[in-house]
């Protein structure tokens, strides 16, 4: 099997193909979406909410995530891995970010990192690509800077938003960003921007124009209970699938119908 690179996600957008990306957090998970074909595997700090069941993002560490990475890498054979860099790893010095990448590379074996965030942290993204580690942008609702939105609402809604979040996408493109997601801004905007760059832009809850999609995969299987934005198409429930198997188990070993004859040794 012929490995995703970054140079083929960018040949994807050259030649008109979408780009598809699903978060994993496990090996198991991993080699399923890799069999299923998915371009890209990113090991998202989503894991904090969905794996852990924090109310966000911030609470996850560079440990937690290197090891949630190291098993999505086992996993995939085909996909780019790709992993955020969490909270605080990467917003103070960039000799601090590059050691936090560098970690990240060396102990998980993905192939590529996702960094939120524009000009505030231009010179540290630059370190890191200048190090040869590929690394794609965040950028419009970026969850780790949730306490100064205050909201999981919708960005980039006003002109200053806007313009801000456009000179940022064509920032990342110039340091060497392979290519950027944009959560949660307008749709018109997304397609202004994906349209505007070379690099693939890879869209969650930001229309149908980006270059390519993410979902974080326990939402599009319909494993996070109650979670359903507008955006997002749930493509399984499998919340409910686990409730009916796990209830149908119980029933079974209480009856005494689990294990049968030849389900023993
Ligand atoms: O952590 C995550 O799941 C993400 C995607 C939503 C892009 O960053
Ligand atoms: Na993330």
């Amino acid at each position: 099997i012929k490995r995703i690179t970054t140079s083929t996600i960018q040949a994807m957008k050259a030649q008109g193909e979408k780009v598809t990306m699903l978060t994993a957090y496990d090996y198991s998970m991993a080699r399923a979406l890799d069999e299923a074909g998915i371009d890209v595997l990113l090991i998202g700090d989503s894991a904090a909410n969905v794996f852990a069941g924090y109310e966000t993002t911030l609470p996850i560490t560079l440990d937690n995530m290197i090891y949630h990475a190291s098993a999505v890498a086992r996993g995939a054979k085909r996909a780019l891995v790709l992993a955020d860099l969490p909270f605080g790893e990467y917003q103070g010095t960039a000799e601090d970010a590059f050691k936090a990448a560098v970690r990240m590379m060396k102990e998980s074996g993905v192939h590529a990192l996702k960094l939120e965030g524009g000009i505030e942290i231009k010179e540290n993204i630059k370190k890191i690509v200048d190090a040869g580690i590929p690394v794609c942008g965040h950028l419009g609702l970026t969850p780790q800077s949730i306490n100064k939105f205050g909201t999981f609402g919708v960005r980039a809604q006003d002109q200053a938003e806007a313009d801000k979040l456009k000179s940022d996408a064509l920032m990342l493109q110039e340091i060497g960003c392979f290519a950027i997601v944009l959560e949660k801004i307008p749709a018109a905007l997304a397609k202004e921007v994906s349209d505007m760059l070379d690099i693939p832009t890879v869209g969650i809850g930001a229309g149908n124009g980006c270059d390519g999609q993410v979902l974080v995969v326990n939402d599009m299987l319909g494993f996070t209970k109650d979670f359903k934005p507008k955006f997002l198409r749930q493509y399984m429930q499998m919340y409910d699938g686990v409730v009916e198997a796990a209830t149908q188990y119980a029933a079974d070993v209480k009856a005494g119908s689990y294990p049968n004859e030849s389900e023993q040794y």
